[in-house]
C-alpha cells in the first residue's frame, strides 16, 4: 500500500508568497489554498471551526499585513491579523497535533548591525509591523513549540512585481530612477524558497523554531536593482537609461513608518540542520529575470 499524501493547506493563497507555495506543492501532496475569502485572519472566532471542519496535515501561513506603512496607519487590525491570528492557528495546530509553518521578516531586528543577523539575536523591531511580526513569532511558539517560524527578506517572484520588475518597467519607460543605497538585506527568489520549505516540510519535520531563509549575498535597493538592469539589458530590453541614482535612507520621506537598515540574515542554522546551501540572489535574479520574458515586461507597460 503507498503511504498516504500529505495534506497542505496553504493560506494567503493571493498573495506572492502564497501563490509560489501552492504552485511548487501541488507535486508533493494534497494542496488546499485559501484566500481571504475562504478564511478572513481577522475574525478571530472563525479560525478554530474553519480548520477543524479541514483536514490537513500541515499548515502554512504566509498570509498577514505586509506593508510597514498600512500597518502602521492600522495597527489595531495589524495586530490581530499578524500576532492573534497566528497564536490561534498555531493553538488549533497543536490541539490537533499538526504541524504549522509560519512565515516572518527580517524587519523584527532593528537593522543597527552591518553583520549577518543570527536566529539568537535580540530582536527589537522599529515600526508596527515589524512589533507585530515579533509578538506573532512568539505567540506562535508559545502555542505549538513544534512550529516552524521562518523568517525571510525582500522577496521577488512572478506572482507579486516587486522592486527589480519596477525599477525595469521605470527604465523601459525613461524615468529617472533612484533607490536606496543605505539600506540592505538579502533579496530573496520564492521560487527558491518554496524549494527549501519543500524540503523542510518532506525530509526535516522536526525543524522547529526560528529559522532564517534566503538567497545568499547581501544589497542595498541601489544594488538590487542595478543588477536587474545589468541583467535585463543581457537579455535585450530595451532600457532607456541603466543609472539608478542613490538616495539616503534617512533623508527618504516617502516612507510612513520607519525602516531598519541592516537587516541580512544568516542561514547557517538553515545549512547545518538540512545541508541546504542557498544560491546567490544574483544568480536568482537571473534565473528570474529570464523566465519573466520581454513580452511579460512590455505587457506590464500597457
Ligand atoms: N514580500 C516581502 O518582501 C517580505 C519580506 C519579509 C517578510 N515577508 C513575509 O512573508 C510572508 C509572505 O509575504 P508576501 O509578500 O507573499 O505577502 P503578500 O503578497 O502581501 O500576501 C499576503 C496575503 O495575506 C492576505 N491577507 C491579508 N490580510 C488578511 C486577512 N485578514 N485574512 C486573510 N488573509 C489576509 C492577503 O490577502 P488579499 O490578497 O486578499 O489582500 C495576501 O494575499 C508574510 O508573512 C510577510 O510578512 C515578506
Amino acid at each position: 500500500m503507498s503511504p498516504k499524501p500529505l495534506r497542505i493547506l496553504i493560506l494567503g493563497s493571493h498573495g506572492g508568497l502564497g501563490k509560489a507555495l501552492t504552485r511548487r506543492l501541488v507535486g508533493i501532496g494534497e494542496v488546499t489554498s485559501w484566500s481571504r475569502a475562504d478564511l478572513d485572519l481577522s475574525q478571530l472566532d472563525l479560525i478554530a471551526p474553519k480548520l477543524e471542519a479541514q483536514p490537513f496535515d500541515v499548515l502554512l501561513n504566509p498570509a498577514g499585513m505586509t506593508s510597514p506603512d498600512i500597518c502602521e496607519a492600522r495597527q489595531d487590525e495589524a495586530m490581530i491579523v499578524n500576532m492573534e491570528a497566528p497564536e490561534r492557528l498555531a493553538t488549533c495546530c497543536q490541539r490537533l497535533g499538526r504541524r504549522f509553518i509560519h512565515f516572518s521578516t527580517d524587519y523584527v531586528f532593528d537593522g543597527s548591525k552591518t553583520a549577518l543577523w543570527s536566529e539568537d539575536d535580540p530582536t527589537e523591531p522599529v515600526n508596527h509591523y515589524g512589533k507585530t511580526k515579533r509578538e506573532g513569532e512568539v505567540a506562535v511558539l508559545a502555542a505549538s513549540p513544534q512550529a516552524l517560524v521562518a523568517r525571510v527578506s525582500w522577496l521577488f517572484g512572478p506572482d507579486k512585481p516587486s522592486h527589480p520588475d519596477q525599477i525595469i518597467t521605470k527604465a523601459l519607460e525613461g524615468s529617472a530612477l533612484t533607490a536606496i543605497a543605505d539600506k540592505t538585506s538579502a533579496p530573496t527568489f520564492t521560487h527558491d524558497l518554496s524549494d527549501w520549505i519543500t524540503k523542510l516540510m518532506v525530509d526535516h519535520p522536526e525543524v522547529c523554531g526560528p529559522l532564517h531563509l534566503g538567497n545568499e549575498g547581501t544589497a542595498s535597493w541601489q544594488e538590487w536593482g542595478l543588477e536587474a538592469l545589468k541583467i535585463a539589458e543581457e537579455m535585450g530590453l530595451p532600457l532607456q537609461t541603466n543609472r539608478i541614482e542613490p538616495l539616503n535612507l534617512a533623508e527618504s520621506t516617502f516612507f510612513k513608518a520607519a525602516r531598519p537598515p541592516h537587516t541580512t540574515m544568516s542561514t547557517a542554522r538553515l545549512t547545518h540542520l538540512t545541508g541546504i546551501q542557498p544560491r546567490a540572489w544574483q544568480e536568482a535574479l537571473r534565473d528570474y529575470l529570464h523566465g519573466k520574458t520581454a513580452l511579460a515586461f512590455s505587457l506590464s507597460r500597457s
